[in-house]
């Protein structure tokens, strides 16, 4: 049985312990990072910097919500505008892997400059255990590079830390709980973002596409929930898939890439069911993505794959 309490008290002395000078953190916003944040400041206090990255692959107003979150946790803040960067590190890449180690390498880059600006000698991580799991090593094939681990380059000069390193995401989310920290119930969030979400190259108006119909299914889902039509799922989202498609819009022909609507049922995200949503509720999210994103898209379908086979996310 895990203890939350215990846990956090014996994290904060092992901190204390393997951080004897200035610190720097990765905020996203998400669960993982939030709660190693909090803990990791508690440890060392001023000692710890947290730097948020806006990638330009956020959700919707996403920015805004997690700079007034980590504020209010009385964290000492720097956000990275550095979407620029991102989108030109990326042009061209459309291999899954290769994406995830452009991003992860610049977002250690990015990290190296801040270490630079404020002399942080340790890099603390919200790591999980899914996450080096299934980034291989020993006899496990690579399913996926997560962001956190596989596009660390060797030559890093951080000494990283992961306080979180051996827990599972409900084990985290009861940590945030604990910690009245109020992203405990959000939904789980990859590391890269919504890149992971827009298959094929990475444009600003392909990745405002999915922003927006990530947003739609977000909207719909809590909502129909909130009316008691359907239990909320574990993870639900969309993605733009590069497969364009004939359609027609008023009486004009139209040519428009797909979203795909995902939503699954999971404990840790290591295996997953997808959801069983109601027509009525798939169908409004269909036309809503269609009418908003007018041209872009002129297809919506439903993934009704579990994992394994597939994985959570398309990439
Ligand atoms: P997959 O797609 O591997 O996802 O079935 C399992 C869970 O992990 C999330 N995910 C990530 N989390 N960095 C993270 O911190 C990543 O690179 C990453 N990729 C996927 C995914 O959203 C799901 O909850």
């Amino acid at each position: 049985m895990f203890d939350a309490e215990e846990f956090i008290a014996e994290s904060i002395e092992s901190l204390k312990s393997q951080i004897d000078d200035i610190a720097i953190i990765a905020c996203s916003g998400g669960v993982d990072s939030t709660v190693a944040a909090v803990i990791a400041s508690q440890a060392v206090g001023g000692l710890l910097h947290c730097v948020y990255v806006d990638t330009g692959f956020m959700r919707k107003d996403e920015t805004e919500q997690i700079e007034e979150l980590l504020e209010a946790q009385g964290i000492n803040l720097v956000t990275v505008k550095a979407a620029d960067r991102y989108f030109e590190a990326l042009k061209g890449v459309t291999e899954p892997e290769q994406k995830r180690k452009v991003i992860g390498e610049l977002f250690i880059r990015i990290f190296e400059d801040e270490q630079k600006k404020c002399g942080a000698k340790y890099l603390v991580q919200g790591t999980i255990a899914p996450d080096w799991i299934e980034s291989g090593g020993g006899v496990r094939d690579t399913i996926k590079s997560h962001h956190n681990v596989g596009g660390l380059p060797e030559d890093m000069t951080l000494t990283v830390v992961e306080p979180l390193r051996d827990l599972y995401k409900d084990e985290v989310r009861e940590l945030a709980r604990h910690l009245k920290i109020n992203v405990a119930e959000r939904q789980p969030f990859p590391g890269p973002g919504l890149a992971v979400r827009t298959l094929g190259e990475l444009t600003p108006e392909r990745v405002a596409v999915v922003r927006e119909a990530c947003a739609i299914v977000e909207e719909e889902f809590e909502a129909a929930a909130e009316r008691g039509e359907m239990e909320i799922p574990w993870q639900y989202f969309a993605a733009l898939l590069p497969v364009r498609s004939v359609g027609v819009h008023g009486d004009v022909r139209a040519y428009g890439e797909t979203i795909v609507v995902r939503a699954v049922q999971s404990m840790d995200g290591m295996s997953a069911r997808y959801s069983e949503i109601p027509h009525s509720i798939l169908q409004k999210i269909s036309t809503r993505i269609t009418n908003t994103v007018k041209g872009a898209v002129n297809r919506v379908v439903y993934d009704i794959t579990h994992k394994p086979p597939g994985t959570i996310e398309w990439e």
